[in-house]
């Protein structure tokens, strides 16, 4: 019979044929643990199942419906109008983000419109989830949600396929085990993989919770990314209650999609992004600017600030927006003599704040206007928007979405937007004050005049 020693470290999946003190792969000491590896073999050599061929003519496309999980921002964030039936998706999140919460919900809410939904609970008992479920307001004597705390992949396989419910939810992936012992990264892996399977045999959606750890952030999804069709991540905001969804990686849909949640007593609600970045506005001061950066299909109003100053450690910080791109626009204003002279400034900081990233050439000219700002001190009116892309010339760009970028611009009741010249012609009348811009230098002196200084 043949033996092995493998790395027990849940993020290493070494093996060797000796024993060893330190594991050459993760570094870790007393890792190693002894094995047959009877269970490998019987896997490697398990008959080749004969799968028919199809034609691509004969594909059905009711094989890519999907089921609204009746929870907005989810099924937004998925690719819009919910899971894929033969899907399977991870969900990750630290612990405590409210994962359990949200599924629950859904869950809940699917039971309510006439969906199964069949929940392993494999790290809560099932009084804690009723509790939860009670808390959430899903009291039904009628309740669509069966529960089951099996953890052997094969045994809930059979679960599922036996139940047929609507929805899968494995909570969480960490805990299942094959019935062939193995190291939990093998576990986690052959398990992912084998629900993967099952969702596209089957067409049920199948939705895996799992950790991300403080010290490895990335350890759970980067085991299951190959495996699975979604990663889906909840995230802690800076302000208490607040989580951000989105997701990593989308077989079906696009992966730039968010969803704002805030934890309240009775589950987590949707919140608006632009509302939230824009609800602690700071109080007009130089270097502050907005913007509509346009992320996925929603357009977010928020605040870019910059701060110019003779104390720091390096000559760049910047968080919430490319340090490339950033570096790139420092460098272009300067040529064009808008922030003096970049050598006397010790460091350039540029940041979003709120926790937000913005993704979208759009904001570059709130930046260099920000910039602008910070360095003339004047305060730019805070009833103005900026847009615009700005090349290496100094050039502002046309963007694009602009009529999307305007309508949450009006709605968030703005009067002004400093616009590229180019997006001036064919731009519907919004009931707000268009100023068409060619250059930054153009731009800045603009805004300035606004200013009134
Ligand atoms: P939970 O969904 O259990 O987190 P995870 O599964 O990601 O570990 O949520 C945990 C926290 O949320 C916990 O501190 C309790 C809180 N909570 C609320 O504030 N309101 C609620 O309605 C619920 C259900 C939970
Ligand atoms: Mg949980």
């Amino acid at each position: 019979m043949k033996t092995e020693y493998y790395c027990t470290n849940e993020t290493c999946s070494h093996t060797s044929p000796n024993a060893m003190l330190k594991c050459p792969q993760c570094g870790e000491f007393g890792t190693h643990k002894y094995r047959t590896v009877e269970n490998l073999i019987a896997y490697a050599t398990a008959p080749i199942e004969r799968e028919p061929v199809t034609n691509l003519a004969d594909v059905q496309s009711t094989e890519y419906a999907r089921l609204s999980l009746c929870e907005s921002g989810i099924d937004r964030v998925l690719g819009g109008g919910g899971i894929v039936t033969s899907s399977c998706v991870y969900f990750c999140g630290s612990p405590g983000c409210g994962k359990s919460t949200i599924v629950s919900m859904c869950a809940g809410r699917l039971s309510h419109a006439g969906y199964k939904s069949l929940y392993f609970h494999l790290e809560e008992g099932k009084a804690q989830i009723k509790k939860r479920m009670e808390r959430l307001g899903f009291l039904d004597s009628h309740s669509r949600i069966e529960l089951s705390s099996a953890h052997i992949v094969e045994n809930m396989i059979q679960q599922i396929q036996v139940h047929k419910p609507d929805l899968v939810i494995v909570d969480s992936l960490q805990k299942v085990r094959m019935k062939d012992p193995m190291g939990e990264a093998t576990h986690m892996k052959i398990a992912a993989a084998t629900f993967s399977r099952k969702a596209k045999d089957l067409g049920i959606p199948i939705v895996l919770i799992g950790h991300i750890t403080k010290d490895d952030k990335l350890a759970g999804p980067r085991m299951v990314e190959h495996e699975v069709d979604a990663i889906m991540m909840f995230e802690k905001l800076r302000i208490s209650g607040h989580r951000s969804l989105g997701l990593t990686k989308n077989r079906d849909g696009n992966d730039r999609e968010t969803a704002l949640y805030r934890m309240t007593d009775r589950g987590l609600v949707e919140i608006d992004e632009s509302d939230f970045f824009m609800l602690e506005r700071s109080t007009a001061l130089p270097g502050v600017s907005i913007t509509a950066a346009v992320n996925g299909t929603k357009t977010i109003l928020c605040e870019v600030q910059t701060l110019l100053s003779p104390v720091g450690s390096s000559d760049f910080i910047v968080s919430g927006y490319d340090a490339n791109r950033f570096r790139m626009l420092a460098a272009v204003a300067n040529k064009h003599g808008l922030i003096g002279s970049i050598e006397s400034k010790k460091s350039i900081m540029g940041d979003v704040p709120g926790g937000f990233t913005i993704q979208d050439r759009g904001a570059d000219l709130a930046w260099i206007a920000a910039l602008h700002s910070s360095v003339h001190e004047y305060v730019i009116p805070e009833d103005t928007v900026l847009l615009g892309e700005v090349d290496l010339s100094g050039h502002v760009r046309s963007i694009a979405d602009i009529e999307q970028r305007l309508d949450q611009i009006r709605r968030l009741r703005f009067n002004r937007v400093l616009v590229p010249l180019a997006n001036m012609r064919n731009t519907r009348d919004f009931g707000l004050e268009l100023i068409g811009v060619r250059n930054i230098k153009g731009a800045c002196e603009t805004i300035r005049d606004l200013a009134g200084s």
